[in-house]
C-alpha cells in the first residue's frame, strides 16, 4: 500500500477530482495548505537585499491506494493538474505500513479498497 500525496493548484481541484473519479479512486482527503515551490521575491531594505520566501495557496490530496493503483492514480492527477507553467505542484508516493477501516476492523488492502469492490 502507498499514500499518494499531491500538492496542486486550487483552481485545478475540480478537474483532478473528476479525473480521479474516472480512474475509480474512491477515498481521499483534501486540505487547503500553503506551500513554497522555490520562487523567491527580492525585498529591498535599507540594510541591503533580503530574500522573502513566497507562500502560495495550494490544495493537498492524500490518497491511500493498493500498489497496483499507484500508477493510474498518479497519472490521473498529472493529466488533470498540469498547466505547463511553473508551480503545477508535486506528487509524493510513500509506503504505508498499516491501514485499518474502523467500522469493520479490516486491515491492509481490504481496508483501502472501496466497499463492494473485490480487493484483487
Ligand atoms: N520538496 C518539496 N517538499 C514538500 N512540498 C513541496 C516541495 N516542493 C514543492 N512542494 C509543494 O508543492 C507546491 C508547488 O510546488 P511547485 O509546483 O513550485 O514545485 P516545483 O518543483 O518548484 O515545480 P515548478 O518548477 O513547476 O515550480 C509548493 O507550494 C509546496 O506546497
Ligand atoms: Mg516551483
Amino acid at each position: 500500500m502507498k499514500l499518494v500525496t499531491a500538492i496542486i493548484r486550487p483552481e485545478k481541484l475540480n478537474e483532478v477530482l473528476e479525473s480521479l473519479f474516472n480512474a475509480n479512486v474512491a477515498g481521499l482527503t483534501i486540505s487547503r495548505v500553503q506551500g513554497h515551490g522555490g520562487e523567491t521575491e527580492r525585498v529591498e531594505t535599507y540594510r541591503g537585499t533580503t530574500v522573502k520566501m513566497e507562500l502560495t495557496e495550494k490544495v493537498r490530496l492524500d490518497i491511500g491506494v493498493s500498489d497496483h493503483f499507484v500508477e493510474p492514480t498518479v497519472q490521473a492527477i498529472m493529466d488533470a493538474a498540469r498547466t505547463g507553467e511553473v508551480g503545477d505542484g508535486k506528487i509524493f508516493v510513500v509506503p504505508v505500513e498499516h491501514v485499518y477501516r474502523i467500522r469493520t476492523g479490516e486491515e491492509g488492502r481490504a481496508a483501502v479498497t472501496p466497499v463492494g469492490v473485490p480487493a484483487d
